[in-house]
């Protein structure tokens, strides 16, 4: 199926075809359909997000369309920066300055309690159809300084529990590598992404059931 990655974030939009263009999609983005769209998130919610921005990519594209709004909830900071994970330092995604801010406000929080956690929740809309939510989330903690130089965001402050193999499987993450330590299939196994995509390329068949897409 041809669809839509409905996301102007490159880091993200390289994880979504990624995974979609393994589960047999072929993916393009808003940038080779020419498409200039920055719908506005209003939602308090990922879910609310993930389907704001399929709307308005699918509205404007016709397209099958895929967008996932995600952020990471830090347990010491009462859920922060959640929703507001691309704009936490107060502009919109200086990975950066997000980064920065984040160790500041955790500069006197213990090893102890540093546990966090990605979520997302991916939209799926088909062109006049209903639209479907699937999340996943994946469990870690912050760590005292950036490592690793792959993927996006907050990848080099988030050590998550557990790490993919090769065979699909997981294992613990016993060396305390950050995401942008580890490699696109190891994140991918794990990720908040790569468990919200899987429920939905679970899913997917019945949902296409009679589209002939
Ligand atoms: P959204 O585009 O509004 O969903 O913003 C998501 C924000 O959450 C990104 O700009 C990143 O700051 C952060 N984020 C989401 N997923 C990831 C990830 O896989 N790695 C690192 N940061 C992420």
């Amino acid at each position: 199926m041809k669809v839509l990655a409905a996301t102007n974030n490159a880091g993200k939009l390289k994880e979504l075809r990624r995974i979609l263009e393994r589960m047999g999609h072929t993916v393009t983005s808003p940038r080779e359909l020419g498409l200039d769209l920055d719908p506005e998130e209003t939602g308090t919610t990922f879910a609310e997000n993930a389907r704001i921005k399929a709307e308005a990519f699918c509205r404007a594209s016709g397209l099958p369309t895929v967008a996932d709004d995600s952020g990471l909830c830090v347990e010491a900071l009462g859920g922060a920066p959640g929703v507001y994970s691309a704009r936490y330092c107060g502009r919109h995604g200086d990975d950066a300055a997000n980064n920065r801010k984040l160790l500041e406000n955790l500069a006197a929080v213990p090893e102890g309690n540093r546990a966090a956690k990605f979520v997302s929740a991916v939209c799926v809309l088909l062109p006049g159809g209903a639209c479907h939510i699937f999340t996943g989330e994946c469990p870690g903690r912050i760590g005292f300084a950036e490592q690793g130089t792959n993927g996006f965001g907050y990848d080099p402050l988030f050590i998550p529990d557990w790490v993919g193999l090769p065979d699909g499987a997981t294992s613990p993450n016993a060396e305390g590598r950050t995401y942008a330590q580890l490699a696109d299939g190891e994140k991918d196994a794990i990720s908040h992404r790569g468990r919200a995509m899987a429920a939905m390329a679970k899913a997917l068949p019945e949902l296409l059931g009679g589209t002939g897409l």
